[in-house]
């Protein structure tokens, strides 16, 4: 860590009053000066929650939007404008407004990986902890348009035995790792147990023990008697894990399995966003207000 970029991070914190929020995914540098870091159920609860006045957000352009959302009397920053999701810019609003428009009566679960203006049409929101409870929160002959991430819902199909309508949105990260890496490691390492993030192609979850979002591979490790992992998602996950766990051993699957938006956040630029207050990241107030709809359902429901 570098160490002089640290205590004046923490200075300007206190004096902003301030709160730094990152997801499990950013470098590890960022994940320890976090006041929280989690997965993405987490951080929204963790933004909903805080008596911050400002929120600095350690992640994608999505996840500090979901924090202007539900907050929005405070000053969310973006430390990078450029950190966005190729996922969630796979559906524009108008593209869910057709597909709507070919399913009338369709009930629309849209997962957090996706743009304001999206959550805004959709009913319900959810994140890859809580896909399945916010599915089966529907009445079962409720036809539902999934969207944007074709893997989590063919994952949440399997998982309710429900039919969705998928849009053919996908993380290039997670499907860049590959069912032969997994099997191939499992001869180098038996015994290892093997974790998948439901962001991954079928073919890769069909090869894990257990499919899970970030958030649940941090509980299964911990409750888990094993000592070895291999872990399907995105590189910086490891560090969390290896933090969290010192005992155990990790075996990311993919080298390349980096999400270089994630990456674009260093201890740099969250002091030049502290100092200079930037990039406040702000949603017009009639999609807000439509989009929080959405968000708050999604945090009713249990599960996750
Ligand atoms: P979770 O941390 O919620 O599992 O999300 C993974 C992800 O890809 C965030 O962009
Ligand atoms: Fe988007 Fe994939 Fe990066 Fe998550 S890991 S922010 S889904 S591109």
């Amino acid at each position: 860590m570098r160490q002089e970029l640290v205590e004046p991070i923490a200075q300007l914190k206190r004096q902003r009053h301030a709160v730094i929020l990152a997801h499990n995914y950013q470098v590890g540098e960022v994940q320890d000066i976090a006041d929280y870091t989690g997965d993405s159920l987490g951080l929204s609860r963790q933004a909903a929650s805080t008596d911050a006045d400002v929120i600095v957000f350690c992640g994608v352009h999505f996840m500090a939007e979901t924090a202007a959302i539900l907050s929005p009397a405070k000053t969310v920053l973006l430390p990078d404008l450029h950190a966005g999701c190729p996922m969630a810019d796979m559906l524009t609003a108008e593209q869910l407004r057709a597909l709507k428009a070919q399913h009338p009566g369709a009930a629309v679960v849209c997962y957090v990986n996706s743009t304001a203006e999206v959550k805004a049409e959709s009913d319900c929101c959810c994140t890859s902890a809580n896909a399945v409870q916010v599915v089966q929160s529907f009445p079962a002959d409720r036809e539902i348009l999934f969207v944007p991430d074709q893997y989590l819902g063919d994952h949440v199909m399997q998982m309710t035995g429900r039919r969705l309508i998928l849009w053919p949105g996908y993380c290039p990260t997670h499907a860049r790792i590959l069912d032969t890496q997994i099997a191939r490691l499992r001869q180098a390492y038996p015994g290892a147990v093997v974790l998948a993030h439901p962001e991954c192609p079928r073919p890769v979850r069909a090869a894990a023990d257990h499919v899970l979002s970030t958030g649940g591979m941090l509980r299964v490790v911990r409750e888990s008697a094993a000592g070895e992992f291999i872990v399907a998602t995105e590189i910086g996950m490891l560090h969390r894990l290896r933090k969290d766990n010192p005992g155990k051993v990790f075996h990311g699957v993919s080298d390349v399995a980096v999400c270089p938006n994630m990456k674009r956040i260093r201890l740099d630029n969250v002091l030049w966003s502290l100092q200079e207050m930037r990039h406040p990241i702000r949603v017009p107030e009639d999609i807000r207000v439509k989009a929080l709809r959405a968000i708050e359902r999604m945090l009713k429901i249990p599960g996750g």
